[in-house]
């Protein structure tokens, strides 16, 4: 891959700014930063666009509450073409971590995070939205 320098105009407090920002971040220089946001901004285009994505959704809840466990079971059923791989991980007595990877289209993806989070106490759920690494 061959590796292009180009220049950037930028106003002196908006550099301050990402400066500021990247330092936080732990970047150790400028370039990686930048890279990574416009691999951030053609991830957000593949969701948008209907690319194929990847991505994983993450719950949290009581599994005591079986009525809840059986319906998360049967939601996964209904998209188990996207869903490529699941953990469960029990993290005390009562509360269990779900991992749940998938890979395809971004919309089925969007609506299994839904619906899962929706679910009548699921306590938090998260979808990471991320690559299958193509096209960035
Ligand atoms: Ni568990």
């Amino acid at each position: 891959m061959a590796l292009i320098r180009f220049g950037v105009s930028i106003d002196k407090e908006l550099l301050q700014k990402f400066d500021a920002l990247i330092k936080n971040k732990k970047y150790t220089n400028r370039s990686e930063a930048f890279r990574d946001l416009i691999r951030q901004e053609l991830i957000r285009e593949q969701w948008q666009g209907g690319r194929k994505i990847a991505g994983a959704i993450t719950l949290i809840y009581n599994h005591h509450k079986r009525e809840l466990v059986n319906k998360l079971m049967d939601i996964q059923h209904d998209f188990g073409e996207i869903i490529i791989s699941s953990q469960h991980i029990h993290l005390d007595h009562d509360n269990c971590l779900e991992l749940i990877a998938v890979k395809g289209s971004p919309s089925q993806a969007q609506k299994l995070s839904d619906s899962l989070r929706s679910v009548k106490g699921v306590k938090h759920g998260t979808l990471s939205m991320s690559a299958t690494g193509e096209g960035i």
